[in-house]
């Protein structure tokens, strides 16, 4: 727009052009130093909002300047010229988080029609625009876009930014907990338990603090840093929580530790159970001799105690049995199975055992499943012992939900296996696979843990899920297409 402002007057609508059109940092104020307008590069430059400093004082943006009206009058004045003035000397611009900049700057007088007098100051410095600008788009898109939680907090320990994944993480809405005193954004959660400590205002540094969180039923396992935020002159001004997301690694490193226990148990057990089952073995043949006289000189009650020493004898074996499959079989035969055949020559006995417990089995499978590789007696073994603890779980009238089903994206034959019992508290869902852990009367705490060393083998892998009540074993086994 070509003008000479002494020649006519602008509106305010053309000044607002003249602003939308600079790509240099504007503000227009009047002889008093009170801002009017400012454009969206100075927004972006300052890092201010609109709001902060429309109607406040030019001394918050530049603070270091003494007499304002004299200051913006002085070289109009003097000359009695209109021309837009050039300082080739800096000025200091402080910006929005404290920070100072120095650019040079020029003025411009307008006459406007709608207000008796109008300056337009331009800040020239483009270096600074360029790179507070590359900034503020690097921190906005940090709270956004990067996976990292972020949480800014002020001296008054009140939130004053969170980026997106850590209101996912966390289950906060972000509008809610903006400006919200920390004590109210975790209320209802334990001091110890609160993500954010008020200590970390008192320069209590964290770094790499593991911490467990869950919301919405979902349980994640962070590692986290904290720290000050001081300004210039080494006076605290707020504090910041930086946090990932290592779920995954860490039940990997479960995972592999679980493993490593369960092969060492393995160990041991291959080595004893045989040295217990010898001897066993010849108890069980003299008692069985002995039982047989007893019965001929009719000595009833000591051929009562017989029966009963055998019983028990055959739970020990049972036992060291079932101890042995922890340490790696020695006879899996691997063969493609059907994983569909497998399960339905082994529903009866689910059936059998629900009916015992006077609950149903409901069996849902999606049709034909692609073929897998694996041991169908072990694999048996494992989807007896899953459906078992379903059907203890439960109380009369429970269901057993079995469902088969394929995902073609990971390559993998899942079947879960529901029951609608009380659930696995989430305090006790770290140790069902652990060796020897169990809440039952009579129960060895083994099942679980064969389970998961059999299903290891085959690649796949066995979840949980359990959401208050009800109970769901997820068995994936990868299948290779032909
Ligand atoms: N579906 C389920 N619902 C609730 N708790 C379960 C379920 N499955 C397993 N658990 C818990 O996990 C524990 C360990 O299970 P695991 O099969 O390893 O041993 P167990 O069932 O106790 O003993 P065993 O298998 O020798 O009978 C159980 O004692 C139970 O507390
Ligand atoms: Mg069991």
């Amino acid at each position: 727009m070509e003008r000479n402002s002494s020649q006519f007057l602008m509106t305010m609508d053309e000044v607002m052009l003249l602003l939308q059109k600079n790509n240099s940092s504007v503000i227009i104020m009047d002889v008093d130093g009170v801002i009017r307008l400012c454009n969206q590069t100075f927004i972006l430059q300052t890092g201010y909002a609109r709001e902060d400093v429309v109607h406040k004082s030019i001394k918050q943006i530049i603070p270091n300047m003494k007499d304002v009206r004299f200051w913006i009058t002085d070289y109009f004045e003097s000359i009695h010229s209109n021309q837009p003035y050039r300082e080739n000397r800096s000025i200091i611009v402080q910006m929005r988080n404290k920070t100072s900049q120095s650019s040079e700057y020029s003025i411009e007088k307008l006459q406007c029609t709608d207000d008796n007098q109008l300056y337009m100051l331009t800040f020239l410095d483009m270096n600074l625009y360029n790179g507070l600008n590359l900034f503020h788009r690097f921190s906005d898109s940090f709270m956004k876009d990067v996976n990292l939680g972020v949480i800014l907090i002020n001296t008054e320990f009140r939130l004053i930014d969170i980026s997106d994944m850590a209101c996912q993480v966390l289950g906060f809405v972000r509008e809610e907990v903006m400006n919200q005193p920390m004590d109210v954004v975790f209320k209802g959660v334990p001091i110890d338990h609160q993500l954010v400590q008020r200590t970390i205002l008192h320069g209590h540094t964290v770094r790499n603090h593991a911490f467990s969180w869950t919301s919405n039923d979902i349980r994640y396992e962070l590692l986290m840093d904290s720290n000050l935020l001081k300004d210039e002159t080494g006076a605290i001004v707020g504090g910041y929580v930086i946090f990932k997301d290592v779920s995954n690694l860490r039940s990997l490193e479960e995972q592999v530790q679980r493993s490593d226990r369960l092969s060492m148990i393995g160990q041991i057990a291959a080595g004893t159970a045989h040295e217990i089952r010898n001897p066993l073995t010849s108890i069980k043949g003299f008692l069985q001799v002995l039982k047989k006289t007893f019965k001929t000189k009719g000595m009833d009650k000591e051929f009562g105690y017989t029966e009963i020493m055998l019983t028990e004898i055959d739970r020990i074996n049972q036992l060291v049995s079932e101890f042995l499959l922890l340490s790696k079989p020695k006879n899996v035969i691997f063969e493609l199975m059907d994983i569909s055949k497998v399960f339905r020559e082994i529903l009866p006995i689910i059936h059998n055992e629900a009916i015992l417990h006077g609950v149903v089995v409901e069996y849902i499978t999606e049709g034909t499943l692609p073929d897998v590789l694996g041991d169908r007696e072990l694999f048996k073994q494992v989807c007896l012992n899953i459906s078992k603890n379903g059907i203890e779980a439960m109380t009369e009238g429970g269901i057993l939900t079995i469902v088969e089903r394929v995902d073609s994206e990971e390559k993998k034959v899942n079947i879960d296996i529901h029951d609608s019992g009380p659930g696995i508290p989430s305090f006790l869902i770290d140790k069902i696979f652990d060796p020897f852990f169990t809440t039952k009367e009579n129960g060895t705490g083994l099942g679980l843990s064969i389970c998961q060393r059999i299903v290891l083998d085959l690649g796949g892998t066995i979840r949980v899920a359990s959401k208050g009540f009800g109970t769901t074993f997820t068995i994936s086994i990868p299948f290779s297409e032909s």
